[in-house]
């Protein structure tokens, strides 16, 4: 659904963390809010190693081919900001970081901005740091990027 991530493939660790950021009223998002905050910490662990056991699903394609210039830049703001050192080359993150290879572009813009702005407070200020100084026009190409990677780019090898 609109602004709304894909789950599949998540890592467990990522997973509760957010979970229980939603029940203590830390991460806020109406309808998550309302759902985990029944959770006891046994449904948090069953829900989070479940989304972990499932094969990651891309979000569905976007209608045009990839604009290559903005993958392109794309890419070289990932590795200038590194991205890559925590999410991983493939952007499929582990551990505490979450996978963000083919997320929804809506759920990734809002995601970045929402660290950007102090709205979306991490379970840690990895993102916080990570982003703060990133320009929102950079962080949109970004979800742009991240959103359709590994799109094969038209006019690329
Ligand atoms: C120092 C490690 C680190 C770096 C560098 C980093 N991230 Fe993250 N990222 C994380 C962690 C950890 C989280 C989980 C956030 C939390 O603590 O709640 C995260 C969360 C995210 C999310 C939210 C995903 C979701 O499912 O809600 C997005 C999007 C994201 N990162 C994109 C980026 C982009 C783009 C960059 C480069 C500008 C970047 N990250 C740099 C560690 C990092």
């Amino acid at each position: 659904m609109p602004l709304t991530p894909v789950l599949a493939g998540q890592p467990a660790f990522y997973s509760i963390t957010q979970l229980f950021l939603f029940r203590e009223g830390r991460r806020s998002n109406q309808a998550m809010t309302a759902v985990a905050k029944t959770f006891t910490d046994d449904d948090m662990r069953g829900f989070s190693e479940y989304i972990g056991t499932l094969p990651p699903v891309p979000a569905p394609p976007s209608a045009t081919a990839p604009d290559k210039a903005r993958m392109d830049k794309g890419l070289a703001l990932a590795q200038q900001h590194k991205c890559v050192f925590c999410h991983g080359a493939d952007f499929s993150g582990g551990q505490q970081v979450p996978r963000i290879a083919g997320q929804r572009e809506d759920y990734l813009k809002m995601s970045l901005r929402g660290f950007h702005d102090g709205t979306r407070p991490g379970y840690t200020q990895a993102m916080t740091a990570a982003v703060s100084q990133i320009p929102l026009e950079d962080l949109d190409t970004l979800a742009y990027y991240v959103a359709r990677f590994p799109a094969p780019v038209p006019g690329s090898k």
